[in-house]
């Protein structure tokens, strides 16, 4: 075959779509499960974009809240990268047809925990990721060297000559191979692997389960961000987010008799680091007590800052306005997954990664808020343009097809879920990984997501000590403490 073959971006998130917008003119086909952005995590992202454009802040402080929030497990120059390149990537997006919100001349900076400048820049209030996905969207779809198909499954990875050249599709069961130039993952994190999660439900690792089903590296796979506030919804698994930025603007925390539940815990109190809080709100419910959010006294103007969250209570029969909301701990962001080079390379020859199922070194053990819809413009684009650079690829030899497998059927689906969440939530101990793993093991043959979900469970139960997001109650150590751990001996497992 000559290399004319296109670039395969497989997940219509906003990583996807911006490595996708940044490769032109090279012919592109985006694959996705859902039509524009439908499904995706961007969308449901409440949080805004970080970037040290205000006065008085800098490149150096964004660099230095992301390391302190990922416990200096990150990998520095990365974060520089990162950070150095924010200003550009708002630029970008508002080329791009994104209207970030005004203050005046300039735009509006919002805090969020971690930071210490105002920094975050939003869309809508806490409708960022919809109305920048919208904008990104609409650009994707009108773009010429993009060929968007919604409704389809990627299945199988097709290697030729030792690399990955192509994908194999699944459409309502019907199979297609389409062969590439290159084949990008961007499909996101695993939280629905989990009881509770903020995750849209298709966030289940099935890019990574790819991956590893065809020998790729992981790292890292431990560390799983937990969210203190998303809405407690009995019986959901996958539950809308109540964002930070309202313990930002003064909601605190309460058990069910009313008391603040994180007085006296953390110098910062409510807005202590996400994983403190996590864990604060998850041993309430763990013994039986419930939370929630009271953000009746603010004055604020919801319509306008809090749009989502106050329709998605309204939608629930809860007014924020007038009664506190029910909230509960739930699984958000995968820091850990495929490791990266700086342009998205993975460990196998022909496939990229990029956005959260990636491990490029930029979060560390703890992601801080409004880093993530940064990461996926800052690395989507130099992805993008590396891959629009580059030489086609010539193959020659015979095509070898590796698939994810089977996927598990409801029940065990179920099991694995609450088995995850008990074993490797915000809390966890050797003696409850351990149990999680024999649990798991009759699952194994039955689906990848127990496969993934077992690597995962080992690899926290080989991290001995407690680090970020990554909590080990049977270890000896501070609960605040954010020692600099040596990186080198970060496990990564090959398969
Ligand atoms: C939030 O709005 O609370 C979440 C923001 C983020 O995950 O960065």
């Amino acid at each position: 075959m000559r290399g004319n073959a296109p670039i395969v971006v497989v997940g219509g998130g906003m990583a996807g779509l911006c490595t996708a917008l940044a490769a032109a003119p090279r012919p592109v086909v985006l694959l996705s499960r859902a039509a524009d952005g439908e499904g995706s995590a961007s969308t449901l992202a409440q949080g805004g974009i970080a970037a040290a454009i205000g006065a008085g802040d800098s490149i150096d402080a964004h660099v230095a809240d992301t390391l302190l929030a990922g416990a200096m497990h990150n990998d520095p120059g990365r974060v520089r990268m990162l950070a150095a390149a924010a200003a550009e990537a708002i630029e970008w997006l508002q080329e791009h047809g994104t209207e970030f919100d005004r203050d005046g001349a300039g735009l509006q900076l919002g805090r969020e925990g971690g930071h210490h400048h105002a920094r975050i820049v939003h869309a809508g209030g806490d409708a960022s990721g919809a109305r920048v996905m919208a904008a990104l969207s609409a650009e994707a779809r009108s773009a010429t060297h993009i060929d968007w198909r919604s409704g389809v499954e990627a299945d199988a990875l097709v290697l030729r000559d030792g690399r990955v050249a192509g994908v194999r599709l699944d459409q309502d069961g019907r199979n297609e191979i389409l062969m590439s130039s290159a084949v990008v993952l961007a499909t996101g994190g695993v939280g629905a692997l989990f009881a509770r999660t903020t995750n849209p439900v298709g966030a289940n690792g099935s890019g990574l389960a790819l991956a590893m089903a065809a020998g790729a590296q992981l790292q890292d796979m431990e560390f799983v961000q937990f969210h203190p506030t998303a809405l407690d919804l009995e019986e959901a698994h996958s539950l809308p987010l109540v964002t930070e930025a309202l313990r930002g603007v003064g909601a605190r925390l309460r058990d069910g008799n009313g008391k603040a539940i994180m007085d006296g815990l953390h110098p910062l109190g409510d807005l202590a680091p996400r994983d403190i809080v996590a864990r604060r709100v998850w041993q309430e419910n763990q013994t039986g007590g419930t939370v929630s959010l009271d953000a009746r006294a603010l004055e604020i103007h919801w319509e306008r800052a809090f749009p989502t969250v106050l329709a998605t209570c309204l939608g629930h029969g809860i007014d924020p306005r007038h009664m506190p909301i029910p909230v509960s701990a739930a699984a958000h962001f995968h820091m850990g997954g495929l490791p990266v080079d700086d342009l998205g390379r993975t460990s196998l020859d022909g496939l990229y990664a990029v956005g959260e199922v990636a491990c490029n070194g930029v979060h560390g053990a703890n992601r801080l808020a409004s880093n993530s819809l940064l990461e996926c413009v800052v690395f989507g684009r130099r992805l993008g343009s590396h891959l629009r650079e580059q030489q086609s690829v010539r193959h020659d030899g015979g095509c070898l097809l590796v698939e994810r497998g089977a996927g598990l059927h409801s029940d065990d689906l179920r099991l694995l879920r609450e088995t995850l969440w008990q074993a490797a939530g915000p809390i966890r101990t050797a003696q409850n990984l351990q149990h999680g793993i024999d649990t798991l093991a009759p699952l194994l043959a039955r689906g990848w997501q127990a496969r993934l979900g077992q690597s995962l469970l080992a690899a926290a139960l080989r991290r001995t000590t407690s680090i970020g997001a990554h909590w080990r109650d049977d270890a000896v150590i501070n609960p605040v403490s954010r020692s600099r751990p040596n990186r080198s001996i970060s496990h990564s497992i090959r398969h």
